[in-house]
């Protein structure tokens, strides 16, 4: 088998690393460990290797020699007449760094280590052993801890899954191996035909968008699912996933949502798994379709593998029942699928089918009384009108129906339309009517018994179009300008002082440099400078204590608010010194910062922090309740542009607020968008800024603006080397000073 082409190579992460081609197309295989005892694994993939009619050098290693299903074991893969790209090594942990260097002799590109034992039982150190000792060699390590990888590109078989895997155009990338397995079966069985298999396990080197990278130029392969648990390099993963989703669909399975999956995923791959509500929405943004469970994702794996793809957003539902067409249109909203509303075109063409008892509205009612011919001349209407974009054929079972010929007309129809157009079909009935499912979904016709299944798929090719419509609209856009200087001043100042957060005049001076509107506002040191202050800023003004000792302001009963007068304002400076002294006896008390009291206006939180994950991330919701208990919140991955933060703001269950209910006025939304902006442009700036949180940020009516009541920032403690766009930096090391953690799931 010629070796892969170097001309259009992908991005390699070093200039030594070999390839990723050649672990998808290697020329020569060696299996390290292989045996001729049939139980184990290492004669499992030698068997899988031949059977699955793999072309290039296979070469089994094994010093007892001997022979192995007509193949001489060798004693070393140095000993291997060809080259060798792979070599899957199943031998037990204690013997895996042992044969690297034979490997490296030899100019292996890449380690397939199936063994288990390293970083998912605890022992981390062996696994960075072996890469470290890889990467001398020049090898890259797949795994440690999976099944395996098929490739239909090589034809091969390397993995110790069940033989019989159907070719095709869906790529799988698993990160648990019983469940990429189990994958290979189950897609045989349900029709799906592979491109690629592949399990990436403990990810010690490669990961997911290393085989991204690959997956995505495969001309074989038409769309990507993978399993995830953990996200190691989330910064990668999304700025590759961009680039796949604009070629093909990518459609992900993420465990650990709640948090004991998240616990179990630890220790399963030793990953990780992150902040879920934050993965769900900059994975999105990155143009991939989350399914909720694996069938969901199998299903929209074939689907899309196979659907032509929507060129507008007007589906159309037919049916013989008001009531499963109503579920339809129930479905459709779910899943984002657009119904077509031109009555007057559903009249012209379906008024000689439909009955009068029928509906001529959309879902099309045939009723009950609906022929097989009936059904035939509305599919060949919807599916040939122009401005349908999308078809869901429902059929309830009757007594007065041949289902014979319903199946025959579908799968006609299905077969001229469906490069056309995406179409769904839902059966619901008895036996019979399940048998033709079975028999139609093993022609590869998309039908389901159950009507959300079906629009659930229609809904996957819908959202993925979109997607790369909104990438394809991308206009050039111009950030806010900040004043950086002046915010490194204010953080060189704190970090000299050895904190890592602003107190609150910093703040206000970062905010200052920023553009985000904060209250007017004076730090006061005596009784006198603070009634000045408060007369200087205007009645109604409020107080709250400035100390680099007292993080909780609150809790040392440091703020007071709606103070109206000068009287007020001695009371309330003097009850606060006399609180906060009970509070914190050793605490500095610098004074106490005298603001504007702002009234009015929705309460939002605006936040930018450096996911563990993710990186540079951007969070937006409203506040109080919806925050606390609705976890209504939106994520997204800097940088964001003007379009990209309307969306995130948009995204939010409440947006309607925003949009004035009962008579209020549209607030401010472009207000929020600029501020939006600007803290990601902050993040861009200052690696040395870790969190920062707007809480709240008062929205006033549209051309108002919003202010800030108060900005939470947090550093690094150790300024890392500056990055174009984002820098990595070390989390707070001080959890408990964090601003609000916000989680969609609730805790
Ligand atoms: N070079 C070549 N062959 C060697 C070497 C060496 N340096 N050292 C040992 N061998 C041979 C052994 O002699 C043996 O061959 P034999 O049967 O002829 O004696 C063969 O390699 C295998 O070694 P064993 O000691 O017999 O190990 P065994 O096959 O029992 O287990 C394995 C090895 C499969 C790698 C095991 O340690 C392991 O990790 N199992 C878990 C794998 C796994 O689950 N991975 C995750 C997949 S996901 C999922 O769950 C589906």
């Amino acid at each position: 088998m010629p070796g892969p082409k170097r001309d259009d190579a992908p991005t390699a992460p070093a200039p030594s690393a070999p390839d990723i081609r050649y672990m998808f197309e290697p020329r020569g295989v060696a299996v390290i460990g292989a045996s001729d005892n049939p139980k184990k694994i290492g004669h499992s993939i030698v068997s899988n290797i031949i059977e699955g009619g793999y072309k290039g050098g296979l070469y089994p290693v094994n010093p007892k020699g001997g022979e192995l299903l007509g193949r001489k074991m060798l004693a070393s893969v140095e000993d291997a007449p060809g080259p060798v790209d792979m070599a899957v090594i199943t031998v037990p942990a204690d013997a895996v760094y042992g044969v690297l260097d034979g490997c490296a002799r030899k100019g292996v590109k890449f380690l397939v280590i199936i063994t288990s034992g390293f970083s998912e039982t605890g022992n981390s150190r062996e696994e960075h052993r072996i890469v470290e000792r890889a990467r001398e060699g020049g090898m890259r390590v797949l795994g440690p801890n999976i099944f395996g990888v098929y490739s239909r590109a090589a034809s091969l078989n390397a993995t110790f899954g069940p033989k019989g895997i159907l070719p095709g155009s869906v790529a799988i990338i698993s990160q648990s191996g019983a469940i990429g397995s189990a994958m290979m079966g189950k897609t045989a069985a349900e029709h799906i035909g592979l491109s690629a298999m592949v399990s990436i396990g403990n990810k010690s080197d490669l990961d997911e968008s290393d085989c991204l990278e690959y997956l995505m130029r495969s001309e074989q392969t038409r769309v990507i699912m993978m399993y995830m648990e953990g996200v190691k390099d989330g910064e990668r993963l999304l700025r590759v996933l961009r680039e796949a989703t604009a070629r093909k669909p990518v459609v992900v399975i993420k465990s650990g949502r709640s948090k004991r999956g998240a616990l179990a995923a630890a220790s399963h791959t030793g990953s990780l798994a992150g902040a879920d509500e934050v993965f769900e929405d900059v994975v999105a943004q990155a143009g991939a379709i989350r399914a909720e469970n694996i069938q969901e994702a199998l299903d929209w794996s074939k689907f899309l593998a196979e659907a032509a793809m929507p060129e507008g957003q007007s589906t159309l539902i037919v049916t013989n029942g008001g009531g499963i067409g109503v579920l339809a249109a129930d479905a459709c909203e779910k899943y984002g699928v657009g119904l077509l509303d031109d009555v007057q075109t559903i009249k012209a063409h379906f008024q000689s089918v439909v009955p009068p008892f029928g509906s001529l509205k959309n879902p099309v009612d045939l009723t009950g009384q609906a022929t097989p011919d009936d059904y035939d001349k509305s599919l060949g209407a919807a599916l040939s009108l122009e401005n349908v974009h999308g078809v869901v054929c429902l059929y309830c079972e009757t007594g007065v129906f041949d289902p014979d010929r319903l199946a025959a007309i579908v799968k006609a129809r299905y077969d001229q339309f469906r490069a056309v157009k995406p179409i769904v079909f839902s059966f619901f009935g008895g036996q019979v009517l399940e048998d033709r499912v079975a028999m139609l979904r093993h022609a590869g016709v998309p039908v389901y018994t159950d009507v959300y299944e079906a629009v659930s798929c229609l809904g996957a090719a819908f959202r993925h179009q979109a997607t790369r419509a909104y990438a394809a609209g991308a206009t050039p856009f111009q950030p806010p300008r900040i004043d950086a200087a002046a915010i490194h001043r204010a953080i060189d100042g704190a970090l000299a002082d050895g904190r890592t957060f602003l107190l609150a005049h910093e703040s206000r001076a970062v905010m200052d440099a920023v553009g985000v509107r904060m209250p007017r506002a004076r730090v006061a040191r005596s009784l006198s400078e603070s009634v000045l202050a408060a007369k200087e800023i205007g009645f109604p003004v409020v107080m709250k204590v400035v100390s680099k000792d007292i993080v909780h302001k609150s809790d040392a009963g440091g703020v007071a608010l709606d103070l109206d007068d000068e009287r007020e304002v001695v009371d309330a400076y003097q009850a606060i010194m006399q609180s906060c002294r009970a509070y914190a006896p050793k605490a500095v008390i610098e004074g106490v910062e005298v603001m504007q009291m702002v009234r009015g206006g929705v309460e939002t939180i605006v936040g930018a922090r450096r996911d563990p994950s993710f990186g540079p991330t951007l969070m937006f919701g409203l506040g109080g309740i919806y925050v606390e208990v609705l976890k209504d919140v939106s994520f997204r991955s800097s940088p964001i542009d003007r379009r990209e933060a309307f969306r995130m703001v948009s995204d939010i269950r409440s947006y309607s607020l925003l949009l004035g209910v009962r008579g209020e006025e549209r607030k401010d939304i472009e207000g929020i968008i600029d501020a939006l902006l600007r803290l990601d442009q902050m993040l861009k700036a200052c690696p040395q800024v870790t969190d920062v949180e707007l809480n709240p940020l008062r929205v006033f009516d549209e051309g108002e603006g919003v202010i800030a009541l108060d900005a939470r920032i947090l550093l690094a403690a150790i300024a890392p080397a500056p990055a174009p766009g984002a820098a990595a930096v070390p989390p707070h090391p001080n959890p408990s000073s964090s601003p609000t953690t916000v989680s969609k799931e609730g805790s």
